[in-house]
């Protein structure tokens, strides 16, 4: 019997440490968390995509007194992002969350959900997507893709 490992690998990085592109992306999804609609969780979350031209594309979540047909800040932005530049690459997503009064200390990460469609994305411009996850006590940054969170993934080749 074999023992195999999965392992992530990412970075820990001060506001202050983000390059001019990253810190706009994150300044992007702080921004986009203004415009959740989250009446029930009072969880603000915001993202925002950075695609292949340069193109930035932000959306938050999506909430809804049936409790499941809300969505998640992530696939708003991504599905948005897809419907709207259907040819572009996401590059990069950042991500941040806004709850009682502050941003979270610690990033929060994509549900599964989230993570499922990312890779999707991955897989269809065969581009990795650069995460940026934001908290007022550091970002990490992913910069291998979903992978990174998501092992053992499924995928269209097992349709095949
Ligand atoms: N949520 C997101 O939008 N993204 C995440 O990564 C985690 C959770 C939303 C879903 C729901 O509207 C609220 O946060 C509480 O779970």
């Amino acid at each position: 019997m074999k023992e195999l490992i999965h392992t992530c690998h990412y970075k820990l990085c001060d506001y202050t440490e983000l390059t001019e592109q990253d810190r706009q992306l994150v300044d992007a999804a702080r921004h986009a968390t203004e415009q959740s609609y989250a009446p029930y969780s009072h969880f603000h979350v915001g993202a925002a995509a950075l695609l292949s031209d340069g193109t930035v594309v932000t959306g938050n979540n999506q909430e809804n007194a049936a409790y499941p047909s809300g969505l998640c800040a992530e696939r708003t932005t991504l599905f948005y992002a897809g419907a709207a530049h259907p040819d572009k690459p996401v590059v990069a997503l950042a991500i941040a969350a806004y709850t009682e009064g502050a941003f979270t200390q610690t990033p929060i990460s994509p549900c599964g959900a989230c993570r499922q469609v990312m890779l999707e994305i991955e897989k269809r411009h065969h581009c990795p997507i650069r995460i940026l996850l934001y908290g007022t006590e550091g970002t990490y940054i992913i910069e291998g893709g979903v992978t990174e969170l998501l092992p053992l993934t499924f995928d269209a080749s097992f349709l095949q």
